[in-house]
Order: C-alpha cells, then structure tokens, then sequence
C-alpha cells in the first residue's frame, strides 16, 4: 500500500499559476511517486514559503534569490540512477515498459513557463525529492495589472487536431472546464473522418500547423469542404509565419501560440466564435 501525508498550510503567499498545467505538474508528480514505489511505500507532498537569499541561489544555478513558494513531492520508492537523474527531463526518456517518457519533461517546461525552478534529488534504493519553486505573486503589482476577470466560458463543439498527447489532454481539460464538447483527431485523416462522421457540426476547429500525415494547409481545406460553417484556429509554438500566414490567408479565423494559458484560450475561443 502506498501511504499519502500531506503538509499544506493554509496560510502561506499566493502565486500566480495556469491551473490546468499545475494540475498536470502534480499529477505527473505524483504518478511518478507512485510508480516508484514497489509493495509499501509512502508519498509525502507540502508546501511552504521559501526566502531564497543570494547564499541559498549560489548553489543553485538559474534560481533568482526572491520570495517563492516551494512545493515539494518526496517519496521512498526506488528512486534513480545516475543516468535517469541525468536524463529524468529529457522528452521521451523513460526507464518503464510502457513509459512515454513526457511526464518529466512537460512539468519542466510549465515550471520554466512560470518563471519557477526545479530540482530532482534522489538515491537508488532510497527515494526521490522533487522541488518546484513559484515565485510568489507581487500584490502590488497584480493589483496594477489590468483585472483578472472572470473566463469567458461558451458552449458549441471543438475539434482539436493535434498529435502531442501532452498538449491534446491539457488542450481537451482547458476547453472541457471552460464547457465546450470536445472532440480529438491526433492526424489530418482523422480530423477529416471525424468532419464527415458528425456532419459537419463542428463550430471550432484548433488545428496544430504540423502534423504527422498532411499538411496543415490541405486540412485546412478538407475540413472546410467536410463542414463549410467550421471557423478555424492555427496553433503553433511558432510565431505567425510562412505556413500559419498561408492558411489565416485561406481564411482561417484565428491564430494562438503554444504553449497557451487557459485565459488566452479561452478568449481567443470565444472572439471567433462570436465573429460572423
Ligand atoms: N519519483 C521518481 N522515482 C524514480 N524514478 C523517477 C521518478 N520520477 C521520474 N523518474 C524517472 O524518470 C523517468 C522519466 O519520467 P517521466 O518523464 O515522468 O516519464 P515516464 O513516467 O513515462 O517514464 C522515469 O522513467 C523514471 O526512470
Ligand atoms: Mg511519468
């Protein structure tokens, strides 16, 4: 059995973070945790507030001396060699039979995202200590900035068509939580099988600009032919450039960048969707 202690203070400074993507990084976390563990074992997951002074930073190299909040995942599985110490963020490095090998590398990059750092501690045999540092949130500064306000939430279907797993579950919980019905094609031919299955009653499509099969550009016209009333949502962890522009040109409605916050995609959602 795998025993869970938590350490969560109730009082402790606020830090600003994508909540969908937080949830993935603890998730991911704690998956690991649990895969570490043969038989017994025991997780143990807190949280607390962290003054990194300039002696503590030295050590640590890319940590800016600051006020965060450090959020700990320790557990005595069977922890990691000199090699998977080494490799642990490395997209698609896994030690498992069935492993992917993305969990790692997908907590890094949400870490880096929010300005955080992180630090993988472990012995073979003994455990593993994972530390995220959040910078905490400036009260001042966040009540300058423009307001928060409130998600726009809509309802309609949105086909997202993307082949990065990582991206496509974080992608389908923003647009789920934000209500809308959401429907995957990890290829082009499957976002055109999926068109022509549902009628063409598809009111967003969010179509990633490379994609194994086909060009973004051809899908792009497929899937307007499958479903004429379809608006269209390039995304990329590019910039707008040659082959986004192409299809915004072809008449696509809308473009977002990757790696998205749930505010931007949901505002961006909704601005095509209200677009005549
Ligand atoms: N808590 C942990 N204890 C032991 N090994 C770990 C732990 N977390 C990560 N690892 C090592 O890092 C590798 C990569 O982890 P991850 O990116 O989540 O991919 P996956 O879990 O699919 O293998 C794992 O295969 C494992 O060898
Ligand atoms: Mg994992």
């Amino acid at each position: 059995a795998v025993q869970i202690k938590t350490d969560l203070p109730a009082h402790i400074p606020n830090v600003e973070v994508d909540l969908t993507q937080m949830q993935m990084v603890l998730s991911g976390l704690i998956a690991n945790a649990n895969e570490a563990i043969e038989g017994h074992g025991r997780i143990e997951i807190s949280a607390k507030d962290k003054d990194v002074d300039d002696e503590f930073a030295k050590g640590r190299p890319g940590l800016k001396p600051g006020h965060y909040v450090c959020l700990v995942v320790e557990d005595n599985g069977k922890g990691m060699d000199e090699e998977a110490r080494n490799r642990v963020f490395e997209p698609f490095f896994t030690t498992k039979f069935q492993g992917r090998g993305l969990g790692m590398a997908a907590v890094y990059g949400v870490v880096k995202n929010h300005n955080g750092w992180i630090s993988v501690e472990s012995e073979l045999g003994k455990g593993t200590v994972v530390r995220i540092y959040l910078p905490c949130a400036e009260v001042m500064e966040r009540e300058m900035e423009e307001p928060r306000g409130e998600l726009v939430r809509g309802t309609g279907t949105v086909l997202v068509i993307e082949d990065e797993g990582v991206v496509m579950d974080v992608t389908r919980e923003m647009l789920d939580n934000l209500g809308y019905y959401v429907l995957e094609a990890k290829t082009g031919t499957e976002a055109v099988k999926t068109a022509r299955a549902i009628g063409g009653d598809i009111d967003i499509a969010i179509l990633d600009i490379v994609l194994p099969d086909m060009s973004a550009k051809d899908i792009y016209l497929v899937l307007k032919k499958a479903c004429p009333n379809v608006k269209v949502i390039v995304s990329s962890g590019y910039a707008i450039d040659g082959p986004v522009q192409e299809i915004l040109d072809a008449g696509a409605q809308g473009f977002i960048q990757k790696p998205f916050s749930l505010a931007s995609l949901a505002k961006k959602v909704n601005e095509v969707l209200q677009e005549k």
